[in-house]
């Protein structure tokens, strides 16, 4: 993709600015590789263990022991309230959080004395036990193939569905037969000949894009171009699925998302820096790129509109440029960054800083910023339920509150379209096949409404599972 003229002026190579203290950071990461979607249960590759394993090493370095390190944290000895580390419920992503906090806090051996005089050390060199604790939204989100199957948000649903009746949808679908045509025998009976098509872009190109990098490449192999052209449709795919400027909710995932940032960040500011400083949470694509286009960083840069890679990271840096031996900062000496790294972060590769919400400068006042992110998060249930456009189930409470209007708004928004979604879940089972079809459609959604009703909270990061 074409960089345009100016990215190097906007965005400066976050190198660590030694005038500056880290008060706090919330990072967003994406997993490591992993097996394809079409193969449930999908599996990180020893490939993506090790490239999470990398991240967590190159964020040691930066926040823990660099010129960046987060003011007052424990640089070697883990400290479990200076950390909160989240993760859906699925395998992959909670799997991808364990191996980068393996490189985050290496083991350090400790030897205990016993009452008894005998002395014990820890086993596996003193590896260090870090709960990642489960949220609520994108659970499953790597067994599935369409992108809202991790939402139960009604409104996002239909939103993202009536991107196949856009007519950027219909105008690539019939513009693209004869190449998808082409990979059948490349796809090789991974998904039937009928499934190869625009339609199910993403899935297409994920299982030739991870046969590229575990398959001994065959005489029906597609060429790295088809599968550049493969991975641009399949962008263009999950960008429409993910963000539509004139219809927001399909966004809905940025929108918790952006939430989950504040009340991370305002945690740190409130606590005076002693409630978690490090907030990690590991989660899909699909919701860095529905964040992408409510931060308006497309405006930047085109590429944002792409599917980020394996392990690549986000962070929000609070931090201050005033003295820090001053005692924690006052609200106007806050400042917060925003930095990406496409794919595993590393010494040689670190993270850019670029402008957030369509501005020029990658450095915002805490108060612009959290005035930015409020224009789209969603910080309560309540909230959620209104822009959802549910009514049943843990929203009840609040659509008999706000009356007749709110009952309607949640009615129109879930029965002309209720039939496209159903579509959506038909096609997904016939492409995962039968038994993860069940679990879309029974498993996932019973258990995250069961654990709703329990919490009595969406988009709110739930305790740590016992
Ligand atoms: C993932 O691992 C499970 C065993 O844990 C295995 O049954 C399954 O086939 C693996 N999936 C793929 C796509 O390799
Ligand atoms: C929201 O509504 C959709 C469609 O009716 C439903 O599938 C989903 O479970 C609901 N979510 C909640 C949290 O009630
Ligand atoms: C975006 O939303 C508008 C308004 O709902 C709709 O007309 C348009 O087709 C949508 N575009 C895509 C690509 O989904
Ligand atoms: C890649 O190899 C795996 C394991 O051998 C196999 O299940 C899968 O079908 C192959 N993928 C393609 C596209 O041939
Ligand atoms: C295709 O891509 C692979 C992996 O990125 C690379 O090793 C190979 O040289 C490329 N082939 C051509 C013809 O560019
Ligand atoms: C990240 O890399 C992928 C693959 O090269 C590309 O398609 C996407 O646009 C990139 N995203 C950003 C934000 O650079
Ligand atoms: C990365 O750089 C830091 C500081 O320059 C150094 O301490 C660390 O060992 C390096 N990490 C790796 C994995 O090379």
């Amino acid at each position: 993709m074409k960089v345009p003229a100016g990215l190097t002026a906007l965005s400066i190579l976050a190198g660590a600015d030694a005038a500056d203290t880290v008060l706090g950071t919330f990072m967003f990461h994406r997993h490591g590789d992993r097996t394809p979607k079409a193969l449930a249960p999908t599996n990180l590759t020893a490939l993506g263990y090790e490239q999470v394993y990398t991240s967590g090493q190159y964020y040691r370095s930066r926040y823990l022991s660099g010129a960046s390190k987060i003011r007052g944290i424990n640089e070697d000895t883990v400290k479990l309230s200076q950390l909160a580390v989240t993760a859906p419920v699925d395998n992959v992503l909670q799997n991808s959080a364990m191996g980068f906090l393996q490189g985050l806090y290496p083991p350090v051996q400790t030897l205990q004395t016993l009452a008894n005089g005998e002395s014990v050390s820890a086993p596996m060199d003193g590896y260090q036990l870090i709960p990642v604790n489960t949220i609520e939204t994108g659970a499953g989100s790597e067994d599935a193939g369409w992108l809202q199957d991790a939402s139960s948000c009604a409104n996002a649903k239909t939103s993202s569905n009536s991107f196949f009746e856009s007519n950027e949808y219909k105008d690539l679908q019939s513009g693209t037969k004869e190449l998808y045509e082409s990979v059948v025998p490349a796809v090789n009976g991974v998904i039937g000949a009928d499934q190869v098509s625009f339609k199910n872009g993403y899935i297409v190109y994920d299982i030739l894009n991870v046969a590229s990098i575990h398959n001994a490449s065959t005489p029906s192999s597609p060429s790295n171009t088809t599968l550049t052209t493969l991975r641009t449709l399949a962008d263009a795919h999950e960008w429409g699925l993910a963000y539509n400027a004139s219809d927001p909710i399909r966004a809905v995932s940025g929108m918790q998302l952006a939430g989950e940032i504040l009340s991370s960040l305002r945690s740190t500011i409130s606590s005076k820096g002693s409630k978690p400083a490090l907030s990690i949470q590991f989660g899909a694509y699909a919701t860095f790129m529905s964040f992408f286009g409510l931060a308006d960083l497309p405006a930047v840069n085109k590429d944002f509109t792409g599917v980020v890679g394996y392990a690549s990271s986000m962070v929000f840096e609070l931090f201050t440029s005033a003295d820090p031996s001053s005692g924690f900062p006052a609200t106007e000496d806050l400042k917060v960054r925003f930095l990406f790294h496409n794919g595993t972060a590393s010494n040689s590769s670190e993270p850019t800083s670029y402008p957030l919400f369509g501005g020029q400068s990658t450095e915002l006042s805490w108060t612009d910023f959290e005035t930015g992110l409020n224009k789209f998060a969603i910080t309560s249930t309540q909230q959620w339920c209104e822009k959802c456009g549910n009514a049943t189930g843990s929203c009840a409470a609040y659509a008999q509150k706000t009356g007749s209007t709110q009952s309607m708004a949640g009615k129109g928004g879930i029965s002309p379209a209720i039939g496209g979604v159903i579509g959506a879940f038909v096609t997904l089972a016939v492409v995962l096949g039968t038994a993860a079809g069940v679990m879309l459609v029974g498993g996932f959604t019973l258990v995250s409404k069961k654990k709703m009703a329990a919490k009595g909270a969406i988009g709110e990061n739930v305790e740590a599972k016992a």
